[in-house]
Formats: structure tokens, C-alpha cells, sequence
């Protein structure tokens, strides 16, 4: 039959990668972080000193951008050309920089093509891809599409818990400043047409899997 998309967008902190995994594995699907892509163009244009705020100059890595991944959600490895970067690209000044990547319109396109042949080459059942644009850009089309949601405090807390070190005040800074920039370039804090939307505020991690399973199980 056709490939199952489950489409699962929303903001920093709200769980999305974590919980989309985990349901990926549970349905014994593909998983896609396409955050990831655009943190590891983010982490190739600092290494070659381009200034993320050139956007000309960020369009202008496109072409030597050689990003490849493993979609088993079990062992999600993110390479750029040799390199393992699915550590590095969860630097602090990865973090910084990447939503300046990510508003260069050639850099949407081309990583949206990306995403599109990596869900089209995908050999099982299903893929769970998760983002800020793909119920609305990248799959609009998906059979299930959800919005993962929480509560702005309670997604710094978990955030602040995932990163040690670092005081909650600091976290939760960058994780606004952050939802700020790219807010303005798409909107993953609103539910388009048809899209459902999961929210995690009082659930736990558990929970949260288990209520975007259950949307899979009504929509696909
Ligand atoms: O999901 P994550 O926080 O790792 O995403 C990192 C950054 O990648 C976001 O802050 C955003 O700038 C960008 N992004 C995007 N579109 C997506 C996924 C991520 O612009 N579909």
C-alpha cells in the first residue's frame, strides 16, 4: 500500500523529537528529525566560516552540502560527508545560529526536496517526520498530521532538565528567542486545516506517545 506520513510539527521543547521517535519504533516505522538537517547545514557553514546572517553566502554552501542519514529510529546517525555530527549539532553555538540558516529560502527549498526523496526511498510501512513545516510544507498531504504542543513554562522546564549546566533562566531565553525567529518564517504554533492537535502539557512522556499513537491508529 501507500507509505503511511505521519506529519508531527511544533515549537522548541515540546517533546517532538523525542516523542516521534519513540512512536516511530512503537510502529515499527521510519523516522525523520528535519531539524537535524538544518542543524547539521548550520554546524557545515560555521566550520567553513560563512556568516549564517549571509544569506547569500549560506546558499552558496548548498551545493557541497552532502547530508545523509539512517532513518532506522533505533540508530539515528546524522553524517555530513565523513563527518558524525549527531552530536555536534546540538552545540550551543549550533543552536545559535540555526534559525538564521533556516530562513534562507534556497535552503527550505532544497532541504525540502531532501525530505521528500528520503520519505520516497523509505522501505517500511510508515515514517514519522517531524519539524516546524511539514504538516503544512513538506507534507501537507500526510494522512496524519499533528501539532505537538505544551505550555511555554513547562516546556523550558524540560528543556532546562535535558540540558545540566545551564540555569533555567538562560534555557528558557534562547528557547523564546528561538520560537520568535522562526515563527516568522513558518507557523508551528497554530494548527492548520486538519491538523490535530496533541497537547503534552499535562502528560507525561509515556502519555504523549501513547496519544500521538492513538491519532495514528484514527487517521491513518
Ligand atoms: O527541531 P529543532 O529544534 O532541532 O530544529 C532546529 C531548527 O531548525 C529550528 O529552530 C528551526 O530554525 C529549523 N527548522 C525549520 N524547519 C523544520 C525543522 C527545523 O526551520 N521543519
Amino acid at each position: 500500500g501507500d507509505l503511511v506520513v505521519v506529519a508531527v510539527d511544533g515549537p522548541a521543547g515540546s517533546g517532538k523529537s523525542s516523542v516521534s521517535k519513540a512512536a516511530a519504533r512503537r510502529l515499527g516505522f521510519a523516522y525523520l528529525d528535519t531539524g537535524a538537517a538544518y542543524r547539521a547545514l548550520a554546524w557545515f557553514a560555521l566550520q567553513r566560516r560563512v556568516d549564517p546572517t549571509d544569506a547569500r553566502a549560506v546558499a552558496d554552501t548548498l551545493p557541497d552540502f552532502d547530508y545523509r542519514i539512517g532513518t532506522d529510529p533505533d540508530g539515528y546517525h546524522v553524517m555530513v560527508g565523513e563527518h558524525d555530527v549527531t552530536d555536534a549539532i546540538r552545540d550551543p553555538d549550533v543552536t545559535a545560529v540555526v534559525s538564521a540558516i533556516a530562513r534562507v529560502p534556497e535552503v527550505r527549498v532544497r532541504l525540502t526536496e531532501l525530505f521528500r526523496a528520503i520519505m520516497a526511498g523509505t522501505s517500511r510501512e510508515g515514517i514519522v517526520v517531524e519539524g516546524r513545516d511539514i504538516t503544512t510544507v513538506v507534507a501537507p498531504d500526510a494522512p496524519v498530521r499533528i501539532l505537538l504542543t505544551a505550555d511555554e513554562h513547562v516546556r523550558m522546564a524540560r528543556r532546562s532538565a535535558e540540558l545540566t549546566g545551564h540555569s533555567a533562566a538562560t534555557v528558557g531565553e534562547q528557547l523564546r528567542n528561538r520560537d520568535r525567529a522562526d515563527s516568522r518564517v513558518v507557523d508551528f504554533m497554530n494548527a492548520a486545516e486538519g491538523v490535530t492537535t496533541v497537547d503534552s502539557t499535562d502528560l507525561d512522556f509515556d502519555q504523549t506517545v501513547d496519544a500521538v499513537i492513538a491519532v495514528v491508529q484514527r487517521e491513518a
